[in-house]
């Protein structure tokens, strides 16, 4: 298995191009499940849970091929016939469960196993579970599979969901495209990810009004046809990328980066003391002093501050002047780079949902171990600021969702090198 080892120090200086969407892309995908026609995406990332989202939905039938080095994604469900989405692959990530909705919308029925992902907490299904019921459809869990039928196909509902899961909104999005009648979802969950999702289902002729707010409302229509869509620009990426600045220091731009797509993220950097200005390639990112000041954070729904950035940030408090509490209030189990922070010489106390860390002058190099996507791309900001060497194992984590992630911190000086482990 390979390492990345980074030996901390020196400021950063240079440009970053930001990628695709991975949330986008990972839903984006299972809509070409929706129509006859092909689904054409561009601007997608090169990640491994991409790779993934192609083999579960070639193990339904769907045909895949890539182009510009996987930077567009053609599909078409022309002779999709499976419903059965298996264990062996639903079980390396969440996002496998987002074939659910267009199967039964497409089919009348759909197996499908339930999913694994990032353990980073419980993750039910429930949500999506009762809207499609709903919506008309019968479901049961078996053998660790939900058994969905729909035998008179799906019709509209009114919907409103517990919490804005994003998962659901998507799932039950693409259901209520092709069900008969009107659907309204409230409390839906507004990400962005939603709003290129709908973007891209309006461009197959889907009819749906509302999406970036918390009702969205979908007209269903008998069909739906092919399209190419463009991924959105990677929000989490994009913010991953701007605390690398606010930790080792210097300045960085951020090819493609929008702020309209960080929420209450921008604001956290600000009263931080980061600069981020828009440019007309994207985003400046630039430290105003020596040590970024103390902030308290509490995770929400977009547009609240991002969980898939509340361990990045946790790496940047770490070395701030002060006291800082991070809230987690997304899900359950989402503190695990912690202890491995805390081995690099962090203080950090964790009571439940909450983390104190007290800033430290700084962070020392060490041995520590990836344990989620996020976590382990805390671990690497952690490791530019940090006096020594630090070598990051299980990287597999961030394969998943961090394009050349070696390459992109090279190219803005980091001291980053990826090691095979007979190497
Ligand atoms: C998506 C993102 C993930 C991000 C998360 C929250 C993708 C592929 N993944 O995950 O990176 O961290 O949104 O922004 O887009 N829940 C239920 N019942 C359900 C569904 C969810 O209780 O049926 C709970 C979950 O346990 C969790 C919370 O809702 O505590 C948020 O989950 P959700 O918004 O559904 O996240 P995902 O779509 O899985």
């Amino acid at each position: 298995m390979d390492r990345i080892v980074v030996r901390g120090g020196g400021p950063l200086k240079g440009e970053i191009a930001i990628s695709g969407a991975k949330n986008a892309c990972l839903a984006l995908m299972p809509a070409t499940l929706l129509s006859d026609e092909p689904l054409t995406l561009t601007n997608a990332p090169r990640l491994s849970d991409i790779r993934t989202m192609s083999l579960l939905l070639e193990s339904l039938g769907a045909e895949i091929s890539t182009m510009q080095n996987g930077k567009v994604i053609a599909m078409s469900s022309h002779s999709a016939q499976n419903h059965i989405a298996k264990y062996d692959i639903v079980r390396k990530m969440r996002a496998s469960n987002l074939v659910l909705g267009p199967l039964l919308a497409r089919h009348g029925h759909a197996v499908v196993s339930l999913p694994g992902g990032c353990a980073i907490g419980a993750r039910p299904m429930d949500l999506h579970v009762s809207a499609l019921e709903a919506m008309g459809a019968q479901i049961e869990l078996r053998d660790g599979y939900l058994h969905a039928q729909a035998p008179r196909g799906l019709r509209g509902a009114q919907i409103a969901l517990r919490f804005a899961s994003v998962g659901a909104t998507e799932n039950i999005v693409m259901a209520a495209s092709l069900a008969k009648g009107v659907t309204v979802l409230s409390n839906a969950a507004r990400e962005p990810e939603i709003v290129d999702l709908v973007e891209c289902l309006r461009r197959m002729g889907a009819q749906i009004e509302g999406e970036g707010t918390d009702t969205i409302t979908i007209q269903g229509v008998d069909r739906l046809h092919g399209a190419t869509h463009p991924v959105i620009a990677d929000r989490i990426e994009t913010g991953t990328y701007m605390l690398a600045p606010a930790i080792a220091g210097g300045e960085v731009e951020l090819i493609g980066g929008r702020m309209d797509l960080l929420g209450a993220f921008c604001e956290k950097l600000d009263a931080c003391g980061i600069d981020v200005s828009e440019t007309p390639k994207g985003l400046r990112v630039k430290r105003r002093n020596g040590r970024v000041d103390a902030v308290n954070v509490v995770t929400e729904v977009f547009p609240g501050f991002p969980t898939d950035l509340q361990a990045q940030i946790m790496a940047v408090m770490c070395t701030a002047n002060g006291v800082s509490f991070l809230e987690e209030r997304i899900f359950e189990n989402r503190f695990m780079h912690a202890p491995e922070l805390i081995r690099m010489g962090a203080r950090i106390d964790v009571h439940g949902g909450v983390a104190k860390v007290t800033g430290v002058e700084k962070l020392r190099g060490a041995p520590v171990m990836a344990t989620d996507l996020r976590a382990s791309v805390s671990l690497i900001l952690a490791a530019l600021a940090a006096e020594g060497e630090t070598v990051v194992s299980r990287v597999y984590h961030l394969d998943r969702g961090y394009e050349r992630v070696v390459d992109k911190l090279r190219g803005v000086g980091a001291r980053i090198e990826r090691v095979k482990e007979d190497g």
